[in-house]
């Protein structure tokens, strides 16, 4: 039976992370279990930066974003010599399996260390929520918190001045934030990788909106998806509407976990620990309603994500 559980954080640090890190903490000395905690990533496992840690090493951390075990990218842990360096300080420690919160490409790490015989489990850890082995993942309903206080803040002085509002939401490829922020908020537009938006046409319609005298227009635009200045400039120049960009970036991503996304985090890191004590690993953990589900990481990291039409039909019929 598995003793020695290590624990890290990879990729984007997301909020919830160190809750997570408490609930597995917590479950590991409850099941007798002796547990490490991974500093940086996947290059903790290469600089043997590991540390075994105590049953309370949490406990001041469930109000804390980012992850107190920091985060790296380690572009080179995709060679098999990295990864067999990995497993030889992991055993050098006797840790037997380990859990790995993060995204999809660290959920990649996790398998490679599964198959080369350290049992891993997978935590879905990003405010993106492009992870379709969950639904939703630790860090999205923080960020989306965030988000959208800092959009009706922006809507505040917008409004004041009858001005039209651009505002670029973080979240890599995934339209989730831009998608749920443009429902919270009440947004005109939103534009994501599934909106197929058709610029000149929005700027026709804003042309039309402006003889109607809005009280404000609000866009929201998903980043890495079009040059957001050049939008906000030609919307200026072309429709009357005294325009005005924010780029949310970074600070979508700190911040105090909410209330449900302690509680979520929590249950999966606990489960994550009851899954590697059942003898379980090679899989990742995710929400399905209320449940916890695990599943495969080979086939998780094959599923489609879901595209939410029915949310976009909701944002359709409240424009
Ligand atoms: P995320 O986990 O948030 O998706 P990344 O895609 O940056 O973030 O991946 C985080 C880390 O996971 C990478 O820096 C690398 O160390 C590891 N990783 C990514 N892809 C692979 C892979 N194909 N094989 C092994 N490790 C990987
Ligand atoms: O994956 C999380 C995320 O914050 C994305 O939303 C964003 O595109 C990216 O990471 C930013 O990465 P970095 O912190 O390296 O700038």
């Amino acid at each position: 039976m598995v003793k020695k559980i290590g624990i890290l954080t990879s990729g984007g640090d997301a909020p919830g992370m160190n809750d997570a890190l408490f609930g597995a903490i917590r479950a590991g000395y409850k099941l007798n279990k002796e547990m490490y905690v991974v500093k940086e990533g996947y290059r903790g496992l290469i600089e043997d930066k590991i540390e075994k840690v105590d049953k309370n090493y949490a406990d001041n951390l469930l109000t804390r974003g980012g992850t107190i075990i920091k985060s790296a990218r380690l572009p080179e842990f995709k060679e098999d010599k990295v990864q067999y360096e990995a497993i030889e300080t992991l055993k050098k420690h006797g840790i037997e399996a380990l859990i790995v919160i993060g995204g999809d490409g660290s959920y990649m790490g996790a398998k490679r260390l599964t198959e080369k015989g350290i049992n891993c489990i997978g935590l879905p850890g990003t405010i993106d929520n492009d992870i379709a082995s969950s639904e939703f993942t630790i860090g999205f309903d923080t960020a989306l918190n965030t988000v959208v206080q800092a959009v009706d803040d922006i809507v505040d002085t917008s409004s004041s001045h009858k001005r039209c509002a651009v505002v670029e939401i973080m979240g890599n490829h995934c339209p989730d934030l831009t998608l749920y922020a443009g429902i919270a908020t009440g947004a005109d537009y939103i534009i994501t990788s599934d909106t197929n938006t058709n610029i000149d046409k929005l700027i026709e319609e804003l042309k039309i909106l402006k003889t109607k005298d809005p009280d404000h227009v609000l866009i929201l635009v998903a980043e890495k998806l079009l040059d957001t200045n050049a939008l906000t400039k030609r919307i200026s120049d072309e429709t009357g509407f005294d325009t005005r960009l924010t780029v949310l970036g970074h600070i979508q991503r700190g911040g105090k976990p909410t209330a449900m996304e302690r509680v979520n985090a929590i249950r999966m890191g606990t489960y994550a620990v009851e899954l590697l004590d059942e003898g379980i690993g090679g899989v990742c953990i995710g929400t399905d309603g209320n449940e916890l589900i695990h599943t495969d990481i080979y086939d998780a990291l094959k599923l489609e994500r879901n595209t939410h039409q029915d949310l976009y039909d909701v944002f359709n019929l409240i424009k």
